[in-house]
């Protein structure tokens, strides 16, 4: 059981589009997969729902019964879970957050991971998503001023997780790579080689399938499973799983960014 919470600091930059693709091509290779979504809106679930049929909104959480309040989506192996519903209605106390971690982490025991899609910026319900995860998997778009958030990124992790839990950076993921040898591309060559055993190999292009496949309510291998973007969240998808079973997991510090 593996729970990976998908962050940046920044919006924008891709976690959704990350996570529901993610969720959706673990699913693809037989993994029993969670998407568990800590947007007020849904986003992710939404984004597997065609948006025609988007005016029913996704079913709430209720914490005290979280099983219940799973639904299966309609790709095979992967279910959804709208904890944002929870977030979006009241603010947050201590004891109420670590029920509800007790009560997530028995639920994402049932699978064989679950993905979290955060909300951007940070609060308690961001730390809330960093500290029931086994690590965080930071998404950071491929633009000049990329790398100087990376280490209040880190920083956040750390301060999230306390003293108590390791704090495992699963990898950084560029996003919105340009398909030439454009600024974005040099950006992302540039980021494998400073920080070879963070950033992953694999780098999501920008592409067009990724608003249409959200749009049609599909991952983007269902929209097209040839086009770039489709292609590489199945290749960071394997990347993921072999990460998992590397011993020198990434603990990262603000000294590495
Ligand atoms: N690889 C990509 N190529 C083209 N468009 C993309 C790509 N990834 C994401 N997008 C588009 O960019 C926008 C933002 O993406 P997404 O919602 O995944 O970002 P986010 O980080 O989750 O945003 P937020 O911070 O609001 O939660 C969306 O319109 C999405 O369709
Ligand atoms: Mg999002």
């Amino acid at each position: 059981m593996r729970i990976i919470d998908i962050y940046s600091i920044k919006g924008g930059v891709g976690k959704t589009a990350s996570s529901v693709n993610l969720a959706g091509e673990l699913a693809a290779l037989g993994k029993r997969v969670l998407l568990a979504d800590l947007d007020p809106l849904g986003a992710s679930i939404l984004g597997l729902t065609p948006a025609k049929l988007r005016a029913a909104k996704p079913q709430p959480a209720e914490p005290g019964s979280l099983a219940k309040s799973v639904v299966l989506s309609p790709v095979p192996n992967l279910s959804t879970l709208f904890l944002g519903s929870i977030a979006a209605e009241r603010p947050p106390e201590e004891s109420a957050l670590d029920s509800l971690a007790s009560e997530f982490k028995e639920l994402a025991g049932q699978y064989d991971v679950t993905v979290l899609d955060s909300p951007p910026a940070g609060g308690p319900w961001v730390r809330w998503g960093m500290r029931v995860s086994h690590s965080v998997a930071a998404i950071v778009q491929s633009e000049p001023l990329a790398f100087r958030i990376l280490p209040k990124l880190l920083d956040q992790i750390r301060e999230a997780r306390g003293e108590n839990i390791t704090p495992y950076v699963e990898g950084l993921l560029l996003t919105m790579v340009g398909s030439s040898n454009d600024l974005t591309s040099r950006i992302a060559a540039y980021a494998q080689k400073r920080y070879p055993k963070a950033v992953f190999r694999t780098t999501i292009p920008r592409d067009p399938v990724i608003p249409e496949a959200n749009y049609s309510g599909l991952i983007a291998s269902a929209q097209n499973e040839a086009s770039p973007a489709s292609v590489a969240y199945r290749e960071w998808a394997r990347e993921v799983i072999d990460r998992w079973a590397r011993t020198d997991k990434l603990v990262l510090g603000s000294q590495d960014a």
